[in-house]
């Protein structure tokens, strides 16, 4: 049966950052500068992806921000019809600019939170003076008026700000929130001694969520990632594989997911060499594990095989070293208890210090 079309895009534009988050997504090799796809090229495939039927692009990084065209790249978006939601951190972004993006037709705001307050949010975005340049960015959008969704990235060192990160978007006028507890791939992975919660916070987390979203229901919107090594059933990851969305990274390899790059014997085939409609259709790397024949026990013949197709595949391949194997997270893994042992040996190591992310050789890389 063919697969379904994909709904979303994720364009990471560029790894350049000015901040260097130690739980970002992006590999632990990132890419340069030099082999970031051109404007041309991305607005190609902006109207590969809408003729395949991508409806929403997610442009993010690094910080997209970073990429001086990005304006035109919203542009080349918009007229190939597609919802542009625009992930990033603020930083780089003027009261101009802004002006300009709105003028192209940006259609939607993603702005990062690393912290409620400047001493929090500056350390851990490894950038003095982040935090005020985002809050005047978010009153800059609140002028402006764009649809905005506030994304708190929650951890051991920040859980406790939780409520001041749902008044925040309040205040911000923000329409959602996505409460993001930290996956732990790319830069998390190296980071689980500094930034795993511990079992009360993930619990104090469900707590603080369940309630809010009864008492802010109508208001704001609040998407939960939970602290899924603590979990008792792993998230369905990315709606699962090849099935709804698709990430295309600065050099232009297309990905199932934005840590597939871990799992060593799957190859990435390029929008230089193919078209995005061959990619997403015939592609090993999104084949692999598309549906559900591709399961083992006890994913085969679990009823919950359709709702999570066995959780995520580079956890498994992270923690069990089988990327088919069902997700440690699941409790009817036979590595779950091993996996909440070692999430509470990594939530009690109280003075790990925080690796924040870096291009190799560099400290952080400057912003443009
Ligand atoms: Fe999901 Fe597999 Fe666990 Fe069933 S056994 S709940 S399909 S991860
Ligand atoms: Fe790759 Fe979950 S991050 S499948």
């Amino acid at each position: 049966m063919k697969p379904p079309a994909p709904i979303a895009m994720l364009a990471e534009l560029t790894h350049r950052c000015p901040l260097s988050c130690p739980y970002c997504s992006n590999p632990v090799e990132l890419t340069r500068q030099n082999a970031e796809l051109d404007t041309q090229t991305w607005a190609r495939v902006f109207r590969e992806a809408a003729d395949l039927g991508v409806l929403q692009l997610h442009l993010s990084g690094g910080e997209p921000a970073s990429r001086r065209d990005l304006t035109e790249l919203v542009i080349a978006a918009r007229e190939a019809g597609l919802y542009t939601n625009l992930i990033t951190s603020g930083i780089g972004l003027t009261q101009k600019r802004l002006g300009e993006l709105d003028a192209a037709g940006l259609d939607h705001v993603q702005l990062s939170l690393q912290g409620t307050n400047p001493e929090m949010a500056d350390e851990i975005g490894g950038y003095n003076g982040g935090f005020k340049r985002k809050m005047q960015v978010a009153e800059w959008l609140g002028e402006i008026g764009f649809p905005l969704t506030l994304n708190a990235v929650l951890h051991r060192r920040n859980l406790h700000q939780l409520p001041r990160a749902l008044e925040m978007a309040q205040e911000m006028g923000a329409r959602r929130i996505e409460v993001a507890t930290v996956q732990f791939h790319g830069w998390a992975l190296k980071n689980r001694d500094a930034l795993m919660p511990t079992r009360a916070q993930a619990q104090e987390a469900n707590r603080i969520v369940a309630e809010a979203r009864k008492q802010l229901k109508g208001t704001l919107v609040i998407d939960y990632v939970p602290a899924d090594y603590h979990e008792d059933y792993p998230k369905r990851c990315m709606g699962g594989w090849g099935t709804s969305g698709f990430n295309v990274i600065p050099d232009g390899q297309v990905l199932p997911c934005h840590a597939a790059q871990s799992i060593p014997h799957l190859s990435f085939d390029r929008v230089q060499d193919k078209s995005l409609a061959d990619i997403w259709y015939n592609g090993e790397a999104f084949n692999a594990y598309r549906g559900t024949e591709w399961m083992a026990e006890p994913c085969q013949s679990c009823e919950r095989k359709t709702i999570d197709f066995g959780g995520c595949r580079c956890q498994a391949l992270a923690i069990v070293g089988d990327a088919s194997a069902t997700d440690p997270v699941c409790i009817k893994s036979p590595h779950h208890g091993a996996l909440q042992a070692q999430a509470d040996t990594h939530a009690a190591q109280v003075d790990a210090p925080l690796v924040y992310r870096a291009f190799p050789g560099k400290e952080t890389e400057p912003a443009e």
